[in-house]
């Protein structure tokens, strides 16, 4: 079983392009994984908890339920408008995680990994955390990324964060797939080093926050928004679940193959927390998830925000151009944890140049002259030459390049070799002129193998383009009149999809070209 998942985002405002980028990066690997043959569990949600969304609530007077359950409903419609299909979805208001979140706290009690204690000190109300001087900036002070910062003194209950991070650090040391791309595990081992003084505050006082999940030892608290919302990827999987509960069988998810997030919570939530809280409960270094930390969408090279204005509105831009236009874009235009900016404008001339043109083209091209030349059949034809050879052996290293890249999560790559293979097939048809050589009687069975070629290239490559337009994709497999093939693994992907003597329907473009009237 393949278990992904994504961070579940908060409700305290509409979804924006960074949390569409994710979900459906999310969705494009879960659907590579099935085309791998792999069964396939994506579980993706909202973060309905604390301060930010008791604030946000309050100003708009509303209670937080209320509030955070409008927003929840403006990012399911999301994800159905961008054809995002999870198999789980998580609401941390939900019953079944609340008791999950609990019976770990209650255990973690017990054991006296949580205690209790006096602390007098800073507290981000953005961040929602205690700042220690190690969070002071150069001149000695609390930067801006804190927000507004309080000094409060409170009694509050602490996890024993500081006992795990001797642990944390020789796993971390010792596993290089913790965290995908690698070159973020330096970022990691230099946080435990915050992480080994000092431990982590889990409760706030309902005199401050009343939205969140009560302590069952202590009803005068509720629980740290973190703490709560990283246990959903165990708890929404059937961890703790009661009979009945209508959740996943935990053994056969569990550990997630990975979370996929963005890099800013990274540290210290999901490399530090997340893998100390596992290993307070008793998971092994075999049952630990790996992290796909992923970069992030700018504006001009400006980070995205509410106050400078700039926010992208994901659901605007598929109704404009098309949600499967937006999903290839997202995938495309940036490389899987690297940052990039977005810009419509790209997204318009990528899906023009690389799915209007150059795919849709080929499609239109080669459906159009078969049906035209070959009476609707694609006939059997024994004509070979170096050329025909060179196109099948450009289709075989585009599906082994496809693969590398989308193993490694690279999607943009993969992207790239599709593309790749799409080029060698248009100048293919240049080369041979097949309109040439339809007007030769004598020619007929280069000109059956030459269609033949470019038609089963689109076979093949409907199949391999499914997991990032999966709509665009079916339309072109019942031009071919093949439905069958959307259920093809890759491992079919073996030359002749298309049958001798197959019968293909009437073409029809499929990416429509982006005009843009400015
Ligand atoms: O952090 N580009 O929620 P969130 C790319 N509730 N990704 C972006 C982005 C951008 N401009 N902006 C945000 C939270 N993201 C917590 C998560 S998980 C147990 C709890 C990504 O709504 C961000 O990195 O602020 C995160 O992975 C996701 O969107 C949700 O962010
Ligand atoms: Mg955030």
């Amino acid at each position: 079983m393949f278990y992904l998942t994504t961070a579940i985002d908060y409700t305290n405002g509409a979804p924006h392009i960074g949390h569409a980028y994710e979900k459906v990066l999310a969705d494009v690997i879960a659907r590579y994984r099935r085309l791998c043959g792999d069964e396939v569990y994506y579980l993706t949600g909202v973060d309905q908890h604390g301060q930010k969304v008791q604030q946000t609530a309050e100003k708009e007077n509303v209670n937080p339920a209320t509030f955070a359950q409008r927003n929840t409903k403006k990012f399911i419609k999301l994800w159905e408008k961008l054809d995002v299909q999870y198999d789980g979805w998580a609401e941390t208001v939900d019953d079944r995680h609340k008791a999950c979140v609990q019976k770990i706290l209650t255990r973690l009690h017990t054991e006296g990994q949580i205690y209790k204690k006096q602390y007098k000190g800073y507290y981000s109300v953005r961040q929602e955390q205690f700042l220690t001087d190690k969070e002071r900036g150069e001149d000695g002070n609390f930067g801006p990324e804190w927000g507004e910062v309080e000094e409060r003194d409170e009694e509050n209950y602490y996890f024993k964060l500081s006992e795990h991070a001797a642990w944390l650090r020789q796993y971390v040391e010792a596993n290089d797939d913790f965290v995908i791309p690698s070159f973020r595990k330096a970022e990691v081992l230099n946080a435990i080093d915050r992480a080994a003084d000092t431990d982590l505050c889990i409760s706030r006082p309902k005199t401050r926050l009343r939205w969140g999940i009560e302590l069952p030892f202590d009803s005068d608290y509720v629980t740290y928004v973190w703490f709560d919302a990283l246990i959903n990827y165990i708890s929404f999987a059937g961890y703790l679940a009661e009979d009945g509960s209508n959740l996943p069988e935990f053994e056969k998810l569990w550990p997630a193959n990975i979370h996929i997030l963005g890099k800013d919570i990274l540290v210290p939530s999901h490399s530090i927390y997340w893998p100390c809280m596992l290993h307070a409960i008793g998971f092994t270094d075999a049952q630990m998830p790996s992290l796909l930390v992923h970069g992030w969408w700018n504006i001009k090279g400006e980070k995205m925000s509410k106050s400078i204005g700039n926010v992208i509105c994901p659901s605007a831009l598929a109704e404009q151009f098309g949600p499967e236009a937006l999903r290839y874009y997202m995938v495309r235009d940036i490389i899987t944890g690297k940052d990039s900016n977005f810009d419509a404008d790209r997204l318009v001339s990528i899906y023009n140049t690389e799915l209007a043109n150059d795919l849709g083209n080929l499609c239109n091209r080669a459906l159009n002259m078969s049906k035209r030349s070959l009476s609707s059949i694609m006939e059997a034809s024994a004509f070979d030459d170096d050329d025909c050879t060179a196109l099948r052996q450009s289709l075989t290293q585009t599906i082994a390049n496809y693969r590398e890249s989308m193993d490694r999560y690279d999607t943009s790559s993969a992207l790239a070799a599709i593309n790749q293979h799409v080029s060698f097939c248009n100048g293919f048809a240049e080369r041979n002129k097949p309109w040439e050589l339809a007007k030769d009687e004598e020619q007929r069975p280069r000109l059956a193998a030459i269609l033949y070629h470019m038609v089963e290239s689109c076979a093949q490559l409907s199949v391999l383009l499914t997991p990032v337009t999966p709509e665009a994709c079916t339309k072109i497999q019942h031009q071919l009149r093949l439905p069958d093939l959307a259920d093809k693994k890759l491992a079919d992907l073996q030359w002749g999809l298309i049958p001798a003597d197959h019968e293909i329907g009437k073409p029809k473009p499929v990416f429509p070209r982006i005009q843009l009237d400015d």
